[in-house]
């Protein structure tokens, strides 16, 4: 049965690393995944146009798709507009609006790519590491939150962190889940030393653990885990945490791979409702436009929708195979650039996986 795909590409490199990644949504077409693609405006280009970065009917057309798939938000251009309406606003209201409360963010170490890390090879060699980020609740979206005028010149900035039971229950289940697919081991960070909302996670992580016996929990306070992530990297499998920390922690795994450029991420949210599929890197105003950007990591989270949200999980791990092959082969885009390897533009580089995926059918045929 058909399945629909909304392209948001968004701002800066977004549209770019979109048009090579629509070069693979075709190809998944050629091999049966019977893809439709709608496309709509996000963030500052959707700012530009209507005045706000999400709109209703943009978001109406996200529900009823399939999955979505997204380029990346924001740039300097929209950096005096109020919060409400900022490019970023646009990226929070599609995560809150279609309740996409668990975003998986991966950080994988590709062995051709071992010394673009900043870290010693032995350190990062064949890391695999998963961050389960809560995505819809704590101090983003709490209630108060502002800037209030105290008089004399003095103001105050407030936000809060709140999590209720169920919120930390749902994201915590899939990490469970997930982990037994994996190597079977959950961390969950918080500062339960210094936070309510923290000790509230434990415990209810603690709670739901007895349903996933099988599976390691262990407890972390975020800030050493932060440290742990420099230290010794492959002693996580499944990192669950909440939103804020999140953010946070999957930037620094993220760059213990050397590059942003390569990183997917899915946010998923209940059984049946669209995924939203996007690449961990920003925007990339810097360079925008100059055929710089890598598209891998939205070709990547692609791959990922093509697993949990389209069906197609053999077209997904062809499209990681074929990037492993064309990494090997020495093909690199700048950001992942090395001696002896030969640069190529973000258009090669989606031609040259098109090439890669159609020799391995060929072998395969
Ligand atoms: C991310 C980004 C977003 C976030 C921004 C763009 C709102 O940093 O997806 O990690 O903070 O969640
Ligand atoms: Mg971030």
């Amino acid at each position: 049965m058909a399945k629909t795909l909304m392209l948001l590409p968004g701002d800066g490199i977004g549209p770019e690393v979109m048009v090579e990644t629509r070069k693979i949504i075709e190809w998944a077409n050629t091999r049966g995944a019977d893809i439709k693609i709608k496309e709509g405006l996000v963030g500052g280009a959707s700012y530009d146009a209507f005045g706000k970065p999400l709109s209703d009917e943009t978001l109406k057309l996200c529900r009823e798709c399939d999955a979505v798939l997204l380029g990346a938000v924001g740039g300097p251009k929209w950096n005096n507009v109020d919060y409400a309406v900022r490019p970023e606003a646009g990226l929070l209201r599609l995560r809150k609006e279609l309740d996409l409360f668990a975003n998986l963010r991966p950080a994988i170490v590709f062995d051709a790519l071992i010394d673009a890390s900043t870290l010693k090879p032995e350190i990062v060699k064949g890391l695999d590491i998963l961050i389960v980020r809560e995505l819809t609740g704590g101090v983003y979206f709490g209630e108060p939150r502002g800037i209030e005028d105290l008089g004399n010149g003095e103001r105050r900035g407030f936000n809060t962190q709140t999590y209720t039971s169920s919120e930390i229950k749902r994201v915590g289940r899939v990490a469970f889940e997930l982990a037994r697919k994996r190597r079977g081991k959950v961390t969950s960070c918080e500062k339960a030393n210094v936070m309510e909302s923290g000790k509230l996670w434990r415990e209810e992580i603690t709670a739901l653990h007895a349903e996933y016996k099988d599976v390691q929990l262990e407890h972390m306070y975020a800030d050493n885990c932060a440290m742990q992530l420099l230290r010794n990297p492959s002693q996580f499998d499944v990192i669950v945490t909440d939103n804020l920390f999140g953010d946070i922690l999957s930037d620094e795994a993220a760059m213990l791979t050397g590059s942003l450029g390569m990183l997917p991420s899915a946010a998923l949210g209940a059984p049946g409702s669209p995924g939203l599929y996007e690449p961990v890197h920003g925007s990339a105003p810097d360079i925008a436009g100059q055929g710089k950007a890598n598209p891998l990591a939205t070709i990547l989270s692609f791959a990922m929708c093509l697993r949990y949200s389209l069906g197609q999980p053999a077209l997904a791990d062809a499209i990681e195979e074929a990037v492993r092959s064309v990494l090997d082969k020495g093909t690199r885009t700048s950001d992942i650039m090395a001696k002896g390897s030969r640069e190529v533009s973000t258009s090669q580089m989606g031609d040259a996986l098109i090439a890669e995926l159609k020799t391995a059918q060929a072998k395969a045929a």
